[in-house]
């Protein structure tokens, strides 16, 4: 499974990236509005920085004005993938920049019929919102497995991006059920790391080691 940063923090990103971890980026207006950066200007240095897929997302809610933002977006750099809302109009710039030769990521799914349409329309990355639907009770991991299912069924090629991920848990069960990607803010990707058997064994460890009275360096 790949692994996404869900943020526009440069530094973080970049801590990330030293490990390897980042396979992509993702951001959303709420993201850059938490940035305090200009769109453009940020986008820039995160696809500098990260050779795998940028999304940038486009805030006008009719087809046409996202195509003009979609391909002003793509002029960043050749990774940028332009993230369009799923809704009807998203659909119509999903379907003119995916033949364009762009990527495309249909943002906000919440439903298997919501996914199957974004397929249609040829979107190269789909991100259904797991954490927003178990925020009101709905399990968003069961879309994942349901989506997963019926992209299996007829070989669609659009990549099941599972976004809103909260927790350690929520990354697991997307790697057990087959997401092709996950997106996390950079906190929840170090949270994957902990465990407190490991933390309660090192403290042990370094208790008996201290007894020993020895190093290894001297
Ligand atoms: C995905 O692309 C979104 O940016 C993000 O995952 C939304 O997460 P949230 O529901 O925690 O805001």
């Amino acid at each position: 499974m790949k692994f996404f940063v869900d943020t526009a923090d440069v530094a973080a990103i970049a801590e990330l990236h030293e490990l390897g971890m980042v396979d992509g980026v993702t951001t959303n207006p709420s993201l850059i509005l938490k940035s305090g950066r200009n769109i453009l200007e940020v986008t820039r240095e995160i696809c500098e920085l990260v050779p795998g897929p940028v999304s940038a997302e486009v805030v006008a809610l009719k087809a046409e004005d996202m195509i003009a933002e979609g391909r002003k977006l793509v002029e960043i750099a050749s990774n940028i993938v332009v993230k369009v809302p799923l809704t009807w109009d998203g659909l119509r710039a999903c379907k003119v920049l995916t033949d364009a030769g762009h990527m495309v990521n249909v943002t906000l799914c919440f439903s298997v019929n919501q996914a199957l349409i974004a397929a249609k329309a040829g979107a190269t990355f789909i991100s259904p919102f797991v954490g927003r639907l178990d925020d009101i009770n709905i399990d968003g991991m069961e879309l994942i497995a349901d989506i997963r299912q019926v992209y299996d069924n007829y070989d669609f090629q659009t990549q099941i991006l599972a976004a809103s991920i909260r927790s350690a848990n929520h990354v697991a069960e997307c790697a057990r059920i087959g997401a092709d990607v996950m997106t996390a803010p950079p906190a929840v990707i170090k949270a994957l790391a902990g465990h407190v058997l490991t933390d309660k064994g090192l403290d042990q460890f370094t208790k008996d080691w201290a007894k020993t009275g020895q190093t290894i360096l001297s």
